[in-house]
């Protein structure tokens, strides 16, 4: 198959479908971290370019929950959040509704504010061998539902939430186990397997 990898940087989605036998290629506006199939540019330019399958990470950084505080600062709303967010929305459309087959768009829980269609499920690394808690929502058209492939008991929250006056505030907290957006946005290995081996078929 076909598949296109959009706003990935990692190569853990492109690889797990490329060792399957897939003709799979990631695209994203930066250079790929490790060698394969790479195009650097935007993914809204190849959506037309004949692919079997897209899984897609599009930014979640306006759109997401975790940053409503942003958004709502002092309970009022940032307008350049706002505008940066349905720019978001406007994107993360185009990946849903691109014309392919099979797709998977991946983010975590989004703000209400921007009225994401209703996700398909929501997966968690505990379920795929990673001893964490960071909740990812897929909205999938094609393709069935991702089934659970290593379910842990024991689990420890991945992101930081809360350190500061929620924390203060006597509110639940985490200190998390990665502290940049960008280690935070990488795929863990074992969604990136399940995903080839469940959805990839035969190559
Ligand atoms: C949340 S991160 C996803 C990272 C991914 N899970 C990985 O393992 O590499 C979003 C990515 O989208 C990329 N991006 C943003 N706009 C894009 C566009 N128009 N076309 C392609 N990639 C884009 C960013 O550079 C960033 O790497």
């Amino acid at each position: 198959m076909r598949v296109l990898v959009a706003c990935e940087c990692s190569g853990r989605v492109r690889d797990a479908f490329t060792r399957r036998g897939h003709d799979a290629w990631s695209c994203d506006l930066l250079p790929s971290n490790e060698p394969g199939q790479h195009i650097q540019g935007d993914a809204l330019d190849i959506l037309n370019d004949g692919w079997d399958l897209m899984v897609a990470h599009p930014p979640c950084r306006f759109l997401s929950r975790a940053g409503a505080r942003h958004t709502y600062r002092g309970g009022v709303l940032n307008e350049t959040r706002v505008t940066s967010g349905i720019r978001a929305r406007a994107f993360f459309d185009r990946m849903l509704h691109a014309p392919i087959p099979r797709v998977a768009v991946e983010n975590p829980t989004p703000m209400r504010l921007f009225a994401l269609p209703e996700h398909t499920q929501a997966i968690e690394p505990y379920q795929f061998g990673h001893p964490y808690s960071k909740r990812t929502l897929l909205w999938l058209r094609g393709l069935p539902e991702l089934k659970p492939t290593n379910v842990l008991e024991s689990h420890e929250p991945y992101l930081r939430s809360n350190t500061g006056e929620g924390r203060r505030a006597g509110q639940q907290s985490s200190p998390g186990v990665v502290q940049t957006a960008s280690e935070a946005s990488v795929t863990f290995e074992g969604i990136a397997e399940a995903m080839a081996e469940q959805w990839g078929g035969p190559a």
